[in-house]
């Protein structure tokens, strides 16, 4: 099983359901019509997948996370927003438990770069949609984050993260993968886009700022870097005070880049 570096501490769950289908899957809108059906991959809280069922409405739209205490917290959302087109379960990308063929669209957001082996995620993702069905994937790119005033402190975060996330058999770096990883897999017609998330002003400085600070201290990121020996507690510590420091700072910019891709199954199979 491939180790998840983030977890889901409360401090990583705030950041995941700040998300919106527009400002994480802005690329994939346009494809989108109603009555199809949708499986979202690695949905975590459900905040996109929800978005996604009511573009879509009233095709059937299913989130999969392998962690069961994320689906449930997706499911209370579900019922909150009184969205009746979607449901969700437990499930794991490498063994997906639909028939072939069975989604018109399948999306999944910032889950290849956590995976050992994101080409035999998406070959899975391939098996369940239907001939000419649509892909979408989205995926930061951590070594092309951009931020200001400089600090060394977050460099040594950024540092870290890499080696956390390498130890873990994973990419940080998937955006700029994603469109080879999926020429790979086997579907066509792959067309690779951009886009990013700016925290600049001081609610998003507060709010990108705060998780962090809470993340590199509270988190499973913090936990696996003290048990890969990678860090000790008073370097998490100051790490957390560089993200607070940064949040305070009037000139704080952070732009998070992210690759994407549309592409589709092939009508007929090579
Ligand atoms: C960074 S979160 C993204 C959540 C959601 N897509 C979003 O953007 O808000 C990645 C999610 O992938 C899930 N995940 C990791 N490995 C998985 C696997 N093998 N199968 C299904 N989900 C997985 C994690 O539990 C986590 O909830």
């Amino acid at each position: 099983m491939d180790r998840y570096t983030h977890g889901h501490h409360e401090s990583v769950l705030r950041s995941h359901a700040w998300r919106t289908a527009e400002n994480s899957a802005g690329y994939l809108l346009d494809s989108l019509q109603p009555g199809m059906d949708l499986l979202d991959v690695g949905c975590g809280p459900g905040t996109i997948t929800i978005d996604l069922a009511e573009r879509v409405a009233p095709g059937r739209v299913v989130g999969i996370d392998s962690q069961s205490e994320v689906i449930a917290r997706a499911d209370e959302l579900r019922q909150r927003r009184e969205q009746a087109n979607v449901t969700f379960s437990v499930g794991d990308v490498y063994a997906l438990r639909f028939d072939d063929a069975r989604f018109d669209v399948v999306h999944a957001h910032q889950l290849l770069q956590h995976l050992t082996r994101p080409i035999d995620a998406l070959k899975e993702m391939y098996r369940v949609m239907r001939p000419g069905g649509i892909l979408g994937v989205r995926d930061s790119d951590y070594a092309a984050f951009a931020w200001a005033p400089r600090d060394p402190r977050l460099e040594r975060w950024m540092h870290l993260y890499h080696e956390v996330t390498r130890r873990n058999g994973a990419e940080a770096d998937a955006g700029r993968h994603l469109l080879g990883w999926v020429q790979t897999a086997g579907f066509t017609d792959a067309m690779a886009s951009s886009s990013t998330w700016t925290f600049a002003d001081p609610e998003g400085r507060a709010w990108w700022g705060g998780s962090w600070a809470d993340r590199v201290r509270l988190s499973s990121f913090a936990d696996q870097a003290l048990e890969y020996e990678l860090a000790d507690r008073d370097e998490l510590d100051s790490l957390a005070d560089a993200w607070k420091q940064w949040a305070d700072k009037p000139d704080g910019f952070f732009a998070v880049l992210h690759g994407e891709v549309l592409a589709r199954r092939p009508a007929i199979d090579p």
